[in-house]
């Protein structure tokens, strides 16, 4: 293998850049020369494929957001997308891919592995950390960082106003991102997509703070969580509480950019050399991630369908620090 190539793909994750840094740098250490591609699967298939040099990835380490560009491809699911993409990478010579992305990355990669044999080694870029095969994610340490400081400043008005705040945070199918949220921001109540928490139990939550003359709430909302988002939740606890004053507050893709944290620069740098020293290896459809502090390569396929469950003490542990 010669020549290899790396793009980012799916929602950005703080700690991309670095990761990208670390693909380039170990290609060329290893002798590979190393072309970076626009914009996901969408450059791949348009071939906006370019040579990339040590110096391109110069002073980006720090950096939020990817210097690649990200996209979802609806193009590259379908066959004719992916033929195109091949033919790209095959003008190019590129033999080899890194493809930092989440689940949806991983999937496509895997097809285009069956379909045409162009060997990719994922590293787990996505806030949301809902991917097996890696305890953390990159960029996940920073989404909490920043959701966490930003609900320390939501209790500084919360408690002068003496108010219910409704927070949401991200995450469609897991409340990693809630959990911490919840235990380090100091919250009463948690709802997550992988537990019911009915309105019933958060009605009763907020009477008894309120008798224990508790003044000011946080509940942490996943955005996927079964009783709707924090505005409908808000909406629908108001309604058994008038007296209630209760705001909400959507922190959205606030948690996506930022400078990723030291944790998430070192879990990039790691996981991008391991992609390349994969690829050498000869390995193909299969992410780096790091369990129990160890380098492990996890097939796509287990990173699609597997379930990293999240630790059911969770919540438990909230019921507790509440009281
Ligand atoms: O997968 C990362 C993520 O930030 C999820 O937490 C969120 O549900 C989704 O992406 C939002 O996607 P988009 O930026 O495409 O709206």
């Amino acid at each position: 293998m010669k020549k290899i190539a790396v793009f980012t793909s799916g929602g950005d994750s703080p700690g991309m850049n670095a990761c990208v840094r670390a693909v380039v740098r170990s290609a060329i250490f290893n002798g590979l020369e190393i072309y970076g591609i626009r914009r996901g699967y969408n450059g791949m298939i348009k071939g906006d494929i370019f040579k990339m040099e040590s110096s391109t990835v110069s002073n980006i380490i720090q950096r939020g957001g990817t210097i690649l560009k990200s996209a979802r491809s609806k193009d590259f699911v379908t066959k004719e997308g992916r033929q195109q993409a091949y033919n790209q990478l095959k003008e190019h010579g590129i033999e080899g891919l890194v493809a930092i992305g989440g689940d949806g990355t991983f999937t496509g990669a895997n097809l285009f592995y069956e379909e045409f044999g162009i060997p990719t080694i994922g590293a787990p870029g996505t806030i949301d950390n809902d991917l097996y095969g890696t305890d953390f994610t990159i960029g996940y340490d920073t989404a909490v960082n920043t959701a966490i400081y930003a609900i320390d400043k939501i209790r500084d008005t919360a408690d002068s106003h003496e108010r219910v705040f409704f927070v949401e945070v991200m995450g469609r199918d897991s409340g990693y991102i809630a959990i911490p949220c919840a235990v380090g921001g100091g919250a009463e109540i948690v709802m997550i997509p992988e537990t019911k928490t009915t309105i019933e139990k958060v009605v009763d939550a907020l009477k008894t703070g309120w008798s224990r003359s508790k003044t000011s709430f946080i509940v942490i909302v996943a955005e996927g969580d079964e009783e709707g988002s924090a505005v409908e939740i808000a909406a629908k606890v108001q309604k058994e509480i008038p007296q209630m004053d209760a705001r909400v507050t959507i922190l959205g893709h606030v948690q996506r950019g930022g400078a990723p944290t030291a944790a998430d620069r070192m879990l990039a740098s790691q996981l991008g050399i391991a992609c390349v020293e994969g690829l050498l290896a000869g390995r193909a459809c299969e992410m780096a991630g790091i369990v129990n502090s160890e380098l492990v390569y996890t097939p796509f396929i287990e990173t699609i369908t597997k379930v990293k469950a999240l630790n059911p003490n969770y919540g438990r542990m909230i019921d507790i620090l509440s009281v």
